[in-house]
């Protein structure tokens, strides 16, 4: 693969895209952006991840158990108005859901939604290296118990990220962050 953007360009230019143009996302592709992704650090190389995948003809399917979890009364709509509300499911093209295990003990459980983190920032800055872009979306119904069946969500495991990927036509405008000079207090021992 060749590389087209530093890592700081790439962290810098990122943006989360939630307007797709609906072209499709190749399936190898994705994948191999997972398989890049991995080599996130975690702590005791717990690996404390999975991800379910839809890309291609079983996106269709996602699409019908989105529309019961996420579009309210959805079977009270026009077919027009439906199809206008689906619109943000149906243009990405792809979608990872990363599924992270919930230990028992509280320093591990910070620790591997810590290291599952900053695998969907590698994620996303891999594919938009791609000129793919993604939004790492969390939407209440992840948690809820008939959509984690619909996934094969296992007890103990949690979804902690809706990974919509896709293709888009215009670069959302970067919104001002805090500066350095905001954020450092310089180390100073306290008495
Ligand atoms: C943990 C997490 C949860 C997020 N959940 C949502 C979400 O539910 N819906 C959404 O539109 N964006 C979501 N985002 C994306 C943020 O809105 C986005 O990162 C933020 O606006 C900054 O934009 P940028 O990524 O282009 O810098 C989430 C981001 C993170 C890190």
């Amino acid at each position: 693969m060749v590389q087209s953007l530093t890592v700081r360009d790439a962290i810098i230019q990122r943006r989360s895209i939630k307007l797709f143009n609906g072209q499709p996302v190749d399936r190898e592709m994705l994948l191999s952006i997972l398989d890049d992704a991995v080599w996130a650090p975690n702590h005791q190389l717990r690996q404390p991840w999975r991800f379910i995948v839809a890309c291609g003809k079983e996106l269709e399917d996602l699409y019908t158990v989105l529309k019961e979890f996420a579009i309210p009364k959805w079977n009270e709509l026009s077919e027009e108005d439906l199809e206008k509300q689906m619109k943000k499911f149906t243009t990405p093209g792809g979608y990872v859901f990363v599924v992270v295990p919930e230990d028992a003990r509280q320093k591990e459980r910070l620790e591997d939604y810590a290291a599952a983190s900053m695998l969907v920032q590698n994620i996303q800055l891999l594919a938009w290296d791609h000129g793919i872009g993604s939004c790492w979306k969390t939407p209440g119904y992840l948690d809820n118990p008939l959509f984690r069946k619909t996934l094969g969500i296992q007890p103990g495991e949690r979804i902690i990220s809706m990974l919509q990927v896709g293709y888009f036509d215009e670069m959302p405008k970067p919104r001002d962050r805090k500066g350095v000079e905001d954020l450092v207090t310089i180390f100073e021992k306290k008495e």
